[in-house]
């Protein structure tokens, strides 16, 4: 990545969220100042509290497309379009508010985006999409121009692959037709604190369940596999995607290799947290609509992000694991929603050392 130069003005949509707000710790360590853009549907004031008052950032609180207008001619160095409606679960609940929040927000970041460099230049920008852009694929593992295989229009849980792709055509088109120097983050599963299981994420699910001493559920078999990615050696990727220029108008997967099952992810939380918690096998369609159609493996090739910027994820598993426990702990999320004659195994650490990466956001 080449040097940084004295305190780029960064924008950052969704910085209030969980990715956004690991970025955004990124950015400001690296003497950046950044601007968020947040309407806090999904993401948490508090993400940021780590950073609140630093001379260096301003939080906008608002609808993405509202707050751009009212941002005007100010100029950016740099735009990194996070906002989004998030995950199946939210889309299989809310389709319409979903479908419109990701394609419009996109569309309005990279007209914005178009004009917000110096002297009304093209701001480099990087659009937050997802491995969901795969669909049904049963290929393994996926490369960033693989044919992608969705299910038909009525099924809702689809819509949500379809609205990264368009943010995925819109941003490329931006490319092509404006020179707009675009990067495309194809994010895998992103795992590691502050995120929070509300709308299906099954990590913090889980370990939230371990510390509770509840019963961890895993859908279907518990067999389908995933691969899980710590936050921070995501975030560590996005600044120099965005700052080589050989990556412009290209698509990056973004996550690690290998994979876990659903099953052994339920395990492994409850042997690092020394839980008494038991795993619970719960049909799909209990969880979701019936007919409800999952993947059995989602793996990202990651040769070409690990070719362009030497990508290679170093926190594993067990370790975020730990952090985010430590995390809820501390936060209180867990402790809040604990009958008390569930209480945490007493043996878990509730102040742990420091993580092994160091501070949130500063892993490298
Ligand atoms: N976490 C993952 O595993 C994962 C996987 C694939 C893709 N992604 C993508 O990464 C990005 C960040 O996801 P995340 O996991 O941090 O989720 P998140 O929900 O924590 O972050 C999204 C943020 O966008 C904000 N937001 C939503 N709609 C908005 C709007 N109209 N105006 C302004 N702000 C708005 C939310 O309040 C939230 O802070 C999203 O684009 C998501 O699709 C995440």
């Amino acid at each position: 990545m080449p040097a940084p130069s004295a305190s780029r003005r960064v924008l950052v949509t969704g910085g209030c969220g969980f990715i956004g707000s690991h970025l955004v710790e990124l950015l400001l360590a690296g003497g950046d100042r950044v601007t968020v853009i947040d309407n806090l549907s999904t993401g948490r004031a508090d993400n940021l509290k780590g950073v609140a008052g630093h001379a260096n950032l301003r939080i906008r609180t608002g609808d993405c497309a509202d707050e751009l207008a009212a941002l005007g001619g100010e100029v950016f160095d740099e735009v990194y379009h996070l906002a989004a409606a998030v995950g199946v679960k939210l889309v299989v609940q809310s389709p319409i508010e979903c479908i419109e929040t990701n394609v419009h927000q996109t569309s309005a970041a990279l007209r914005f985006a178009l004009r917000a460099g110096p002297g009304g230049t093209p701001a480099p920008t990087l659009i937050a999409s997802s491995s969901e852009v795969y669909g049904k694929s049963e290929r393994t593992p996926f490369a960033e121009d693989d044919d992608v295989v969705y299910g038909p229009t009525s099924k809702a849980r689809w819509s949500y692959a379809a609205s990264k792709a368009i943010d995925e055509y819109l941003a490329l088109a931006h490319h092509r037709q404006h020179a707009l120097p675009v990067v495309i983050a194809r994010f895998f599963n992103t795992v590691g604190p502050r995120q929070v299981g509300d709308y299906g994420m099954v990590l913090p699910s889980f370990v939230r369940a371990a510390l509770c001493g509840q019963k961890l559920r895993v859908f279907g078999d518990g067999k389908q596999s995933r691969c899980f990615c710590d936050v921070r050696d995501v975030v560590w990727a996005l600044p120099r995607l965005l700052r080589t220029p050989a990556c412009a108008g290209r698509v990056f997967n973004v996550g690690a290799a290998g994979g876990i099952t659903i099953g052994e992810l339920a395990r492994l939380v409850i042997k690092t947290l020394a839980s008494t918690s038991e795993v619970e096998l719960v049909a799909y369609d209990q969880a979701y609509d019936a007919g409800f159609e999952d993947l059995r493996k989602r793996e990202p090739d990651l040769a070409r992000i690990a070719g362009a910027i030497g990508f290679a994820p170093r926190i594993t598993l067990e370790q975020t694991i730990a952090d985010l426990a430590r995390q809820m702990q501390q936060d209180q999320i867990g402790p809040e929603s604990m009958h008390p004659s569930q209480p945490v195994n007493p043996s878990f650490p509730r102040t742990g050392a420091a993580p092994a990466h160091g501070a949130w956001g500063s892993q490298r």
